[in-house]
């Protein structure tokens, strides 16, 4: 059985890169008629930039209403992700939109983003779910390591972490799900032997720079008279955790909090990160609060404020590291 189905799994994807690959020679192509080999030259003689990757539109929204961010109107079109050209104080940038899930399309941006554009750097900039009861919607988080909760292996009975079972209503007891064994993330790197990893960690230095805006204000209110009853923080040093699943569900958010001791869930970090380690280029993730994934329901309303306060710690964490060496050094490591 093994032998065949890898053999078809091997040439879907050798059709998937094919396809890739064809799509973006066409975008190069194209682009001699609109000068886009130009425009990627003019772009990298800007020096070298940030690469943004931005969750959503909400995200979109956010980072072109904040006035930090200078757009210079220059797009290249790569694989149907636009690549948008700008500064923010000072530094140039580049963003582009992750996509919609699965997360698969995120690692497929941000591949993008580094073979064709060589940033000193992935920032992204998202939007993300809270199984943390002590954090609320509005701040940001920014993970010091993230776990891919997507990749299952199924087991008969209660071997595996998540234990079917003990979900039952209104007893726990025995059912034929079974249980879930949560596998490590496949690493694999340029010089490197393949390794397995569990928490894929953020770039150390970025961190360290990142732990500086402690006291960055953060918006509290939608509108003149619509306020949050206190102020958005942003909080370093948590754990976060991601999946292809969209989680609204009490007990399952529980369950990661407790088993994983993960504050937040999203649906792309871990892809952006992967690609990163892979690469060998500095990443930090910059999460708004936007729900509670089935927790509680209180201030819902002031979910947009998730985009525009991980804007906000964004643009400040540029301004703190645009301008100084120290992203270069760690690109060099
Ligand atoms: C860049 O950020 C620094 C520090 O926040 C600030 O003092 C400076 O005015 C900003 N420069 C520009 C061009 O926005
Ligand atoms: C990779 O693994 C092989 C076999 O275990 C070992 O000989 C080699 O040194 C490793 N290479 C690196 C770069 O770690
Ligand atoms: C939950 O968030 C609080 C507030 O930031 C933090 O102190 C705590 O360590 C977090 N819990 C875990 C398990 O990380
Ligand atoms: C960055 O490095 C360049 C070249 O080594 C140097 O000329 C420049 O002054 C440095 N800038 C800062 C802000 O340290």
């Amino acid at each position: 059985m093994a032998g065949p189905s890898r053999k078809t799994w091997g040439f879907e994807l050798s059709v998937v890169i094919l396809g890739l690959l064809a799509l973006t020679q066409q975008s190069m192509q194209q682009s001699s008629k609109h000068p886009m080999h130009e425009l990627i030259q003019r772009i990298h003689n800007q020096g070298p930039f940030f690469g943004l990757v931005l969750g959503s539109d909400a995200d979109e929204r956010a980072l072109l209403a904040n006035n930090a961010f200078k757009n210079i109107g220059e797009i290249i079109e790569l694989a149907g992700r636009k690549f948008n050209a700008g500064t923010i104080n000072g530094s140039s940038v580049i963003y582009v939109k992750a996509g919609d899930g699965p997360s698969i399309n995120a690692a497929i941006t941000a591949q993008l983003l580094v073979i064709f554009f060589a940033p000193k750097g992935i920032i992204h900039i998202g939007r993300a779910g809270t199984v943390n009861d002590s954090l609320s919607i509005g701040d940001v988080v920014v993970p010091k390591e993230v776990g891919f909760l997507g990749n299952w292996k199924w087991l008969r009975g209660k071997r595996g972490q998540l234990v079917f079972g003990e979900y039952n209503t209104p007893a726990p007891g025995g059912n034929l799900l079974g249980s879930i064994s949560f596998q490590p993330t496949t690493l694999y790197a340029t010089g490197k032997n393949k390794t397995t990893i569990f928490w894929l960690p953020l770039t150390s230095d970025w961190l360290e720079a990142a732990s500086q805006l402690e006291n960055l204000e953060l918006e509290q209110c939608i509108s003149k008279d619509k306020c949050l009853p206190k102020a958005p923080v942003i909080l370093n040093g948590l754990r976060a955790s991601s999946s292809d699943i969209y989680i609204q569900n009490k007990a399952y958010r529980e369950f990661i909090y407790k088993q994983f001791k993960a504050s937040t869930v999203d649906t792309q970090s871990a892809a952006e990160i992967l690609v990163a380690l892979s690469s060998d280029v500095p990443i930090i993730v910059f999460t708004g609060i936007s729900n509670t994934a089935g927790g509680s329901s209180s201030h819902t309303s002031f979910s947009d404020l998730a985009s525009v306060n991980a804007v906000k710690a964004a643009v400040a964490f540029i301004a703190a590291v645009g301008n100084s060496n120290s992203s270069l050094e760690v690109a060099d490591n």
